[in-house]
């Protein structure tokens, strides 16, 4: 389990609208990050869902009043001075409204306007009146204060509505809280991520390829956005989905993600090729099925473009880190490819161990570097091995 939010106190406001259902998965994630989270909900909120849900699942009193006897503790004040961050999901266009000009007749209200830390507001709400330019004004002003504001989701609405103005996912907003409280330690960084597999066609409906989930890169991406990097995924054919603010280009074929790669080169300063390129495509690709005919049937293949070692030679001051997919002589062989490559790190990777590598969640890596010093590490989640992975691109960038 990870805790990217150990010891990080979030206060949690819920408003009245249907999506209130949500705010309870949320707090459970937040909860499950490692965050203690406070429950503030208006009077309409506890006519969707009841206060002792979210008080049995943070294991804190909800506040729901200004005037709750609270042992002599202002919470609307004390919660206000220890939160992190405030998440408000869903904010209601009335709390959103009454945010914009300053009221303080509820303890969300009332604690906002008591609040340092950094605040987040997930709107959802009806598309019309999302859309209504009284709304738009007061999320302009919101913006403007400093207040940090999502961009709710389009699709069919409770009321029968279609347009814009569902909550985001529990998830998505879960990682905009971690963007808001954790260290922002790549800002100003241009990361260039590549993942998943290339598929090489044979015929319309037949390709060459492997089992690559793309899960690593997708977690570099994710994790260097969240570290406050500005991020491109170039992406072989997956079904994960794509991470939050993350520039993402979608690619078939070797020869394309050459292309998409060497087109974003330029502005990179950081170049991560976690994706497992096909080595070999076909000769010639048949316009039509293939029939079956023959006992056997020879294919011939040509080697697609090395695009880490065209990278390696024009990288500049750029960092390059690649990955390695051994069966056998894991080291030795990596660290080879490190060299002919130009690298300045490579991450080793068994993919025989049914536990690492491809298609699972988890990964056991020996990290080679260009001064041939390895660090062999344990069985780890890809989404903790990349923040490792990024920390120590991070002290080669610190030490060049
Ligand atoms: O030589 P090998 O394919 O094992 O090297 C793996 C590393 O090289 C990975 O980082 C992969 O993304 C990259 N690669 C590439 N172009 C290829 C083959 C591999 O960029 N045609």
């Amino acid at each position: 389990m990870r805790s990217l939010l150990k010891g990080k106190e979030i206060v949690l406001g819920v408003c009245g609208g249907i999506a209130a259902y949500k705010s309870v998965e949320l707090l459970r994630l937040l909860i499950k990050d490692g965050a203690g989270v406070r429950v503030v909900m208006t009077r309409a909120a506890t006519a969707f869902v009841a206060p002792m849900t979210f008080e049995a699942l943070s294991a804190r009193p909800v506040m729901t009043s200004l005037f709750e006897d609270a042992g002599g503790e202002i919470r609307h004040i004390s919660w206000a001075r220890e939160a992190d961050a405030v998440v408000i999901a869903p904010a209601t266009a009335d709390i959103i409204a009454r945010m914009a000009h300053g009221f303080a007749d509820d303890p969300l209200t009332t604690m906002i306007l008591a609040v340092d830390a950094p605040v987040l507001i997930a709107p959802s709400m009806n598309p019309r009146m999302y859309q209504n330019p009284v709304t738009r004004e007061n999320l302009r002003s919101l913006k403007g204060f400093g207040f940090h504001v999502m961009e709710p989701e389009s699709g069919p609405v409770a009321c029968g509505d279609e347009g814009t103005g569902r909550l985001p996912g529990p998830e998505t907003i879960c990682e905009h809280v971690r963007r808001l409280v954790l260290p922002r330690d790549l800002a100003g960084e241009s990361l260039l991520i590549t993942a998943g597999p290339t598929q090489e066609p044979i015929d319309p409906v037949r390709f060459l390829s492997n089992p690559s989930s793309g899960k690593m890169g997708y977690a570099l991406a994710r994790a260097a956005r969240r570290r406050g990097a500005d991020v491109v995924l170039i992406s072989g054919p997956v079904s994960i989905d794509a991470p939050i603010d993350v520039g993402l280009i979608r690619v078939r074929t070797a020869q394309e993600m050459k292309e998409a790669v060497l087109s974003r080169f330029d502005s990179a300063s950081i170049i991560i090729k976690a994706a497992a390129v096909s080595d070999y495509r076909p000769v010639n690709v048949s316009d039509h099925k293939i029939k079956k005919a023959d006992e056997t049937l020879a294919l011939e293949l040509s080697r697609t473009p090395d695009i880490l070692r065209r990278l390696g030679e024009i990288k500049g001051d750029r960092l390059l880190v690649g990955f390695a997919a051994e069966t056998e002589d894991l080291v030795k062989n990596a660290a080879t490819k490190l060299k002919e490559k130009n690298l300045d790190l490579i991450v080793a990777n068994n993919v025989q161990m049914s536990d690492s590598g491809f298609g699972v969640d988890t990964n056991r890596v020996t990290l080679i570097f260009a001064d041939a010093r390895q660090e062999s590490l344990s069985l780890m989640s890809k989404d903790d091995l990349a923040d490792l992975i990024l920390d120590r691109v991070k002290g080669i960038r610190g030490s060049k």
